[in-house]
C-alpha cells in the first residue's frame, strides 16, 4: 500500500478491520519492529486525538516522530502551479513535499476544508498535492473530504460492541454553532458500504450530504423516524453542502438527548470528538453507559498501527 487516504485504500477494509480487533486479543501474535524509522506529521490544523494517537501507534512499533504544526511555525505554502509566487506563500509543496520526504519514511498530513471553495475542497487539493510531489507514503490524518483514519476506528469499535450480527446504524447530523467539514461523514458512509452495514442517514431538509456519497442510502429527514430500532447513533454536524459550508440552521430539537435514545434498540452513542455538549448530545447521555466514544478514540491507536506498518511493509 502506498497511501492511505481514502478507507478504500486497504484492498479489503473489513478482512483488515477483522485482523485489527483478532490482533488486539491477541497482541504478541505479530511482533513489529519498525526501529529507526521516521513518521513526519504534518499539521494545518489543531488536533487532539490524531496527533496522540498516531504518536501512540508510531511508537508502539518503535518507529521515532517529527511533528510540525505548518501553519504557525513554517512557510505558508503554495499548492497552485505556474503561479508568480509574489504573495504571502514563501514556499511550494513541489519542493516542501520532496524535502520533507528526504527526512521521513511515511508522512501524516491533516489538512481540513476551507469550506470556501467547494472545487479545490473536492479536489482534496493539499493532500493529493502531497501524495503527488512526496517520495514517500502519505497517511490522512483528516483531509477537506475524508477521515478514513477515524472511520477504520468506528469500524473496530462498532464490531467490538456489536449485539447483533447486522447492527441497524444511523448516522444522525447534530447542530453546532460553526460550519464543519463533511470528512467524518463521508468517510464514515463509506466504510458502512465497505464493511455492509445498515446505515441510515438522518438530517434536517437542506443538510443532504454530497450525493455521490450518499447513493443507495435513506436520508430520513425526520430524526425521531430514523431512531427507531437503531442499535448505534453516530452523531456528527456538517455544513451544507449545497449551500457550500454555510450553517443555514443550528436547530437544537436535533441535539441528541435521552428521550431520542429511549426510542432506539438500547443503541450505543457514537461521536468522533471533540463533541459540544448540550449541542451535539446532552450530557446525561454522555454520562450514560450508552456513550462508547472513548472506545472509539481508544481504537484509534489500534487501527493506526496498522496502517503505518502496511505503509512500511513493501519498503526497499
Ligand atoms: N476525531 C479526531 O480526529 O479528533 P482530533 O480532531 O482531536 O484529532
Amino acid at each position: 500500500m502506498k497511501k492511505f487516504i481514502k478507507c478504500n485504500d486497504l484492498i479489503d477494509f473489513e478482512l483488515c478491520v477483522n485482523q485489527i480487533i483478532d490482533s488486539k486479543k491477541n497482541p504478541t501474535k505479530e511482533v513489529y519492529n519498525k526501529e529507526g524509522k521516521v513518521l513526519g506529521l504534518i499539521f494545518f490544523n489543531p488536533s487532539l486525538r490524531t496527533r496522540l494517537s498516531v504518536q501512540k501507534a508510531a511508537i508502539n512499533l518503535g518507529m521515532r516522530i517529527i511533528c510540525m504544526n505548518i501553519k504557525d511555525e513554517g512557510w505558508q505554502l503554495e499548492f497552485d502551479d505556474n503561479v508568480i509566487m509574489n504573495g504571502d506563500k514563501a514556499e511550494h509543496v513541489r519542493e516542501a513535499a520532496k524535502v520533507i520526504s528526504t527526512y521521513c519514511d511515511i508522512i501524516g498530513i491533516r489538512s481540513f476544508a476551507n469550506l470556501s471553495n467547494k472545487k479545490s475542497d473536492l479536489e482534496d487539493n493539499v493532500i493529493n498535492s502531497f501524495v503527488k510531489h512526496s517520495t514517500v507514503p502519505i497517511i490522512n490524518l483528516e483531509s477537506a473530504i475524508s477521515h478514513p483514519l477515524q472511520s477504520l476506528a468506528d469500524a473496530i469499535t462498532i464490531k467490538e460492541m456489536s449485539k447483533v450480527k447486522k447492527p441497524k446504524i444511523v448516522l444522525s447530523w447534530a447542530p453546532h454553532p460553526k460550519p464543519l467539514p463533511h470528512a467524518v461523514a463521508n468517510s464514515f458512509i463509506e466504510m458502512c458500504t465497505l464493511c455492509n452495514f445498515d446505515l441510515t442517514i438522518a438530517n434536517p431538509l437542506g443538510y443532504d450530504l454530497d450525493k455521490k456519497i450518499t447513493k443507495g442510502y435513506e436520508i430520513i429527514h425526520q430524526q425521531n423516524d430514523a431512531f427507531k430500532n437503531a442499535d448505534f447513533i453516530y452523531a456528527k454536524n456538517w455544513s451544507s453542502f449545497d449551500d457550500y459550508g454555510k450553517v443555514n440552521l443550528c436547530d437544537n430539537s436535533w441535539t441528541i438527548d435521552e428521550n431520542k435514545m429511549s426510542l432506539t434498540n438500547e443503541a450505543y452513542f457514537m461521536h468522533c470528538l471533540p463533541v459540544r455538549r448540550n449541542m451535539i448530545v446532552t450530557d446525561s447521555v454522555l454520562e450514560s453507559n450508552c456513550n462508547i466514544t472513548i472506545e472509539q478514540a481508544s481504537n484509534r491507536v489500534h487501527g493506526t498501527q496498522f496502517i503505518l506498518n502496511e505503509l512500511l511493509k513493501n519498503e526497499n
